[in-house]
C-alpha cells in the first residue's frame, strides 16, 4: 500500500486501531512521514490478520521472538496466522500466511534507491556479486536492491534478521530460488519477487513444513480503502 500523502482523517482511522504500545511508539517518531508509514504498516497489517482470520482487527496482540520478529495472539494465545510486515519511505507492506509458526517474510523497499554496490562485495556471497557484476553497469543498482530485499524476505523469514551471515545463503534471481549451502531442505522454501507500480521491489517468501509451493496473491490495496 502506498502512503505517500495519506491525509489526516486517514491516519486517524488506522492509529485507532493500534494498542497502546504501538500507540506509544508511534508517539515516539520524531518525523510524520515515519510515524503515517508506521501506524499505516501496523493498521494494514491489523486489517489483513483480521481478513483472514474473520477476527476484529483492533483484538490483534504481538509477542516477539529472540531477534524481535512479532508473532500474533489473540485472546493470549498463538493465533494459527503467521505475518511478516515491511515499512520503506512512502509504501508499507505485509505478507500473511493462515498457518500457525510458519516462517514468512517480506521486505518491500524503492527501486531506485540509492546503494553503494561495495556493500554487496563486502556482505553477499560470490554468486550474488558475480550475478551483479554480469549486469550491464546501470542495471546494477536494481539488480542490487532484488538481490537485497529477496535477502532481507529470508532473514525476515527465518525471523534471525541481521544475526544471519548474509553470506551464509544465496538467491538465484530467474527464476527466483534460494540456496542454502548447508544441506538444510532448499525446497521446503518458496520465494516470490515483484516491480510494483510506482517504483518499488518487494520480496515475500515462506517454508512450508510439506515441502509443497506457497500460492502467493498480491495484492495492491487503495490507501483510502484501507
Ligand atoms: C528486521 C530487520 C531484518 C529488517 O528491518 P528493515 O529492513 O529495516 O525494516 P522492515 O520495514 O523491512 O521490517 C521491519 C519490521 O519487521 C518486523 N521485525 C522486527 N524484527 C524482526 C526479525 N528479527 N525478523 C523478522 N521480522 C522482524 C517488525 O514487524 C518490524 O516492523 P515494526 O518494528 O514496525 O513492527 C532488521 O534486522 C534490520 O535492521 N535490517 C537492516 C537492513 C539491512 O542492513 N539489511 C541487509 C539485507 S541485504
Amino acid at each position: 500500500m502506498r502512503v505517500g500523502a495519506p491525509t489526516e482523517q486517514e491516519v486517524g482511522r488506522w492509529a485507532g486501531l493500534l494498542d497502546t504500545d504501538e500507540t506509544a511508539r508511534a508517539q515516539r517518531f520524531v518525523f510524520p512521514r515515519h510515524r503515517n508509514q508506521y501506524v499505516a504498516a501496523h493498521a494494514l497489517t491489523r486489517k489483513a490478520l483480521g481478513h483472514a482470520m474473520g477476527v476484529d482487527p483492533a483484538a490483534w496482540r504481538w509477542a516477539a521472538g529472540e531477534h524481535g520478529k512479532p508473532s500474533a495472539l489473540l485472546s493470549g494465545a498463538p493465533a494459527a496466522v503467521s505475518f511478516n510486515l515491511s515499512h520503506a519511505e512512502g509504501v508499507v507492506g505485509v505478507a500473511v500466511l493462515a498457518h500457525a509458526g510458519a516462517d514468512v517474510g517480506f521486505d518491500i523497499e524503492p527501486l531506485d534507491r540509492v546503494v553503494d554496490l561495495a556493500v554487496a562485495d563486502r556482505y553477499f556471497r560470490a554468486e550474488e556479486t558475480a550475478w551483479l557484476a554480469g549486469l550491464p553497469a546501470g542495471e546494477r543498482p536494481r539488480g542490487f536492491m532484488r538481490l537485497w530485499t529477496l535477502k532481507e524476505a529470508f532473514i525476515k523469514a527465518t525471523g534471525e534478521g541481521l544475526s544471519r551471515d548474509l553470506s551464509s545463503f544465496w538467491f538465484e534471481t530467474a527464476p527466483v530460488r534460494l540456496h542454502l549451502g548447508d544441506g538444510s531442505p532448499e525446497s521446503a522454501w518458496h520465494f516470490e519477487q515483484r516491480v510494483l507500480a510506482g517504483g518499488f521491489v518487494a520480496a515475500a517468501g515462506a517454508r512450508t513444513l510439506s515441502g509443497g509451493t506457497v500460492p502467493q496473491v498480491w495484492t495492491e490495496i487503495d490507501p483510502a480503502a484501507l
